[in-house]
């Protein structure tokens, strides 16, 4: 029996041990699992007296204790009075080691009062969210109670994996700024950290370049779309109207930065280069090989149309865009997306040809890469790291260039054991736009909802995500975090959004908290109170594996 597993079993009987007792201790359960949980005896009971008393202050910590409160005024009518000073009794103390990681906490609750203990504002941050976990969630929004019995618990917790991540793709569908927030929410209530933010596509360009004002007036607007849920080349059916124009302005994108680092989340932009282009060339018509006259693309599946890298106007195109995104996100890693671009258009480039020959190339594999490390020679002069979808490796990457392995999880095996950072996120696992259950209302009715089929992606096959298959503990290291992808080829509203995000990303949300501590079982009895706290924020979810396995 593994330590980890010895432990589960003591937690276990504990519980047991405990439920049996007179008086039945509360249930407790946290998710993500928290690396170490014992349920103690007796509870606190929080009143709206309850001082938070702050034994450290960093210039984040306010953003935690605005979370603490945005949950327990909905719940006790106020907010918490938050002093400086040493730790009492009856209080929340917030107390500093810095000897923990940057994510790290300890949550002591005991009928004395609550302890929390972290070395920054992150990890009370973490400890507050896992406390809205333990309150009762019938009281989360009761508006009046005047005492909330806490469950007495002792819990050790930080994750295995610092990059844990949730992408959104607003191009084939847009979504509001205050959808993105709440996706937002959701990421920081399963102790996730970043937003990757898909803006720009075939289907529309998303986010405002001042430089290039048509990117939006023209690439954020489709004159139709297809039908979500039918195949591009099966069923393929148009919607028959136009979409657009949608686009997030500079001011809108700084408010949902700034959100998400309120939330100690970090947005990573992605704009997609020199492939899924097509709303860029039909603004910019000279980006592309042949200069014609494109259109931002209707239908979904992958374009032939994509940007020339043989003309040098075509990379003080990308650099002015990145130097613009580049001022408005903080964040450390840009993504240049990189994937499925064909190259056909250069092959029959004149200007591309001239490219290979005068570069030494050897194919046009080689030129996306000649491409791929211009833009990350320009990002790292500008103090940025870049991340690209796992095609980039394959005209031979950079040793800095991080690889977000998504066709299936060998393109990050082989990038991990060459020593290049990896974020995980394989189709096979992670990408939340395929079906989940056999429930045809609101899921996709596209994909064969059976056992093996790629594009049947249920919650077990989810928590089945394994980000260090096959990798030494040396190779592991290069493994930075996992993801969950959020493509909305055929999710036209919000509600699709959330139904196909709950439950699974709380399925990756605990892969990357607690890898080593990972049991199923557990994790799907654990859900069903998350589910309750789903149902207090008004979330839609999928139940599909408990009504289909017979458990709900
Ligand atoms: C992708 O799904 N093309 C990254
Ligand atoms: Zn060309």
């Amino acid at each position: 029996m593994t330590t980890k597993r010895f432990f589960a079993l003591m937690l276990t009987t504990l519980f047991v041990a405990s439920a049996s007792a007179a008086k039945p201790e509360p249930t407790v359960t946290v998710i993500p699992q928290p690396v170490k949980i014992s349920v103690e005896k007796g509870e606190f009971t929080l009143k709206p007296s309850t001082p938070v008393v702050l034994g450290f202050d960093d210039a984040k910590m306010e953003c935690a204790i605005d979370f603490l409160n945005s949950v327990v005024e909905p719940m006790t009518g106020s907010k918490l009075k938050v002093t400086d000073g040493k730790a009492k009794k009856g209080a929340i103390n917030i107390l500093q080691d810095p000897t923990l990681g940057e994510e790290a906490y300890r949550l002591e609750v005991s009928r004395k009062g609550i302890d929390i203990t972290a070395s920054s504002s992150h990890g009370v941050f973490y400890a507050f969210q896992t406390l809205r976990q333990l309150f009762p969630v019938e009281l989360l929004k009761s508006g009046k109670a005047e005492s909330v019995e806490v469950p007495a618990v002792s819990i050790e917790d930080e994750p295995t994996l610092p990059y844990r991540g949730i992408m959104f793709d607003v191009c084939r569908h847009f979504f509001t700024v205050d959808q993105v927030k709440e996706v937002i929410d959701l990421i920081a209530m399963h102790k996730m950290n970043r937003l990757h933010w898909h803006l720009t596509d075939d289907q529309g360009w998303r986010i405002e370049i001042k430089k290039y004002p048509k990117l939006t007036e023209v690439g954020g607007y489709r004159e139709d779309s297809q039908v979500p849920g039918t195949h591009h080349q099966v069923d393929c059916r148009m919607e028959g109207k136009p979409y657009g124009p949608y686009f997030f302005t500079q001011d809108e994108i700084r408010d949902v930065i700034k959100y998400a680092a309120d939330r100690f989340i970090t947005v990573v932009p992605e704009i997609e280069m020199p492939g899924h282009a097509v709303a860029a060339l039909a603004a910019y018509p000279e980006l592309g090989c042949t200069g014609e006259q494109y259109k931002v693309r209707t239908i979904w599946g992958i374009s032939e149309e994509v940007a020339c890298p043989g003309k040098e106007s075509t990379f003080r195109f990308w650099e002015d865009v990145l130097a613009e995104v580049i001022d408005l996100f903080p964040s450390e890693y840009i993504h240049i997306g990189g994937d499925e671009c064909p190259r056909v258009a250069w092959e029959k480039c004149p200007a591309c040809q001239a490219r290979i020959k005068a570069e030494g190339l050897q194919n046009e594999d080689e030129l996306q890469s000649y491409f791929n490390h211009r833009i990350e020679k320009f990002l790292n002069e500008h103090g940025r790291r870049m991340i690209g979808w796992d095609e980039i490796l394959e005209g031979g990457v950079t040793p800095t260039t991080t690889i977000m392995s998504w066709r299936g999880s060998e393109g990050g095996i082989a990038a991990a054991k060459a020593g290049n950072t990896v974020i995980m996120t394989p189709k096979t696992h992670c990408y939340l736009d395929y079906p989940q259950g056999k429930d045809k209302t609101i899921e996709p009715p596209y994909g064969e909802r059976r056992p093996n089929h790629p594009h049947f992606l249920p919650l077990e096959n989810v928590y089945s995500l394994d980000p260090y298959d096959q990798l030494t503990p040396d190779e592991q290291k290069n493994v930075i975090g996992v993801q969950g992808n959020m493509w909305t080829e055929h999710t036209p509203t919000f509600k699709h959004v959330e139904y196909m995000l709950l439950p699974r990303m709380a399925a990756i949300a605990e892969v990357g908290w607690n890898y080593y501590g990972k049991d199923f079982d557990r994790f799907t009895d654990n859900m069903l109170r998350m589910l309750r706290l789903y149902d207090v924020y008004g979330y839609t979810y999928a139940t599909s594996y408990w009504r289909e396995n017979g458990k709900k």
